[in-house]
């Protein structure tokens, strides 16, 4: 398939950033990546997209690749993912999550890029809620400096398309998992219970086991990036709309892992996270034309797998 559009993605040396090139490259795109691989790593990089390793807090290092070369759109995927040091320091998380997204906004407004899509969280936008799964009028009221930043950026596209007309599309993801997940990182339950798993030590659960997050599997978010090429202006939930606790995770890696014991160690709960959280991805079917296509059994065998193979290869 040939396509001479060229788009962007930051962050495409990461876990989802990189399956996001691997969809657009199958659609004929033309891909360039911009990432500074704090958690990043180059051989996530498609060789058939152009890496240049810049860190997004740089306007002039990102107006060079932007001039150098044009692109018609921009995915925006580069962040500090980690919201427990976004509590810790929280100068540190605005600085790349707030400013480095305003200077992708200000050089797409500059160069009249077609249409900005927006990695943003579910997860941590809406705070505790009621009401589950939530739909994206519910009031946003984060509880974390990770959230109010994701925020920010979102307020920060709507000033942009009022008053500039930049076409824009914020995606709020759930707990997104899947392959080239880091499993050494804090973020990413089930990427880190896989490499503890497959390594037998016990996995670590903050609280009760009984939070519940939304998992979605990276391959329907790489679908969603897609249509969000061609959706209209927005803000749209992408998630599975069912609830699963830290306790029924580990229940399903006995069965993907066939191990009959996991051992489990009980850690303090940490600060800035909520208890509960599904989101209703009602918004994107009718407007994307998006739902998840991964059931969590599917898409978690899948997923220890793929370190299974990887702890072999080592
Ligand atoms: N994984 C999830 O469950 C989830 C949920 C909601 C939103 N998101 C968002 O999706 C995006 C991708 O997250 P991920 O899980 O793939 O994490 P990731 O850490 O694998 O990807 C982030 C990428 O951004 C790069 N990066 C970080 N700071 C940078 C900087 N200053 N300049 C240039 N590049 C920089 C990193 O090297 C990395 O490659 C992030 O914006 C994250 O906030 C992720």
């Amino acid at each position: 398939m040939v396509n001479l559009e060229k788009i962007l993605v930051t962050g495409g040396a990461g876990f989802i950033g990189s399956h996001l090139v691997d969809a657009y490259l199958s659609q004929g795109f033309q891909v360039v990546v911009v990432d500074n691989l704090s958690t990043g790593r180059v051989e996530n990089v498609n060789p058939q997209a152009r890496f240049y390793p810049v860190d997004i807090t740089s306007f002039a290092d990102l107006a060079t690749v932007f001039k150098k070369e044009q692109p018609d759109y921009l995915n925006h995927h580069a962040a500090q993912i980690n919201l427990r040091r976004s509590v810790e320091e929280p100068v540190f998380d605005g600085r790349i999550n707030i400013l480095g997204s305003l200077n992708l906004l200000e050089l797409s407004r500059q160069f009249g890029i077609k249409k900005f899509i927006f990695a943003s969280t579910g997860g941590a936008i809406y705070g505790e809620v009621d009401n589950l799964p939530v739909g994206e009028d519910t009031p946003a009221l984060p509880l974390s400096p990770y959230g109010v930043a994701k925020r920010s950026v979102e307020l920060y596209l709507n000033y942009y398309h009022q008053i500039w007309g930049l076409d824009y599309v914020a995606l709020r993801y759930g707990n997104v998992y899947g392959p080239r997940q880091d499993p050494t990182g804090e973020a990413g339950v089930i990427a880190i219970f896989c490499g503890r798993i497959l390594k037998n030590q016990p996995c670590l659960v903050f609280g009760q086991g009984n939070k519940t997050r939304d998992y979605v599997f990276v391959e329907d978010v790489a679908q969603a990036n897609l249509l969000a090429l061609q959706a209209a202006c927005g803000i749209y939930n992408i998630g599975t709309g069912k609830e699963t606790s830290v306790l029924d995770l580990i229940g399903l890696f006995r069965k993907a892992s066939g191990k009959k014991e996991i051992p489990v160690q009980f850690e303090p709960e940490k600060k800035g996270e909520i208890n509960r959280i599904a989101l209703s991805s009602r918004l994107a079917r009718e407007k994307l034309n998006w739902s998840p296509q991964t059931p969590l059994t599917e898409g978690l065998t899948k997923t220890y797998k793929w370190f299974a193979q990887k702890e072999k290869g080592k």
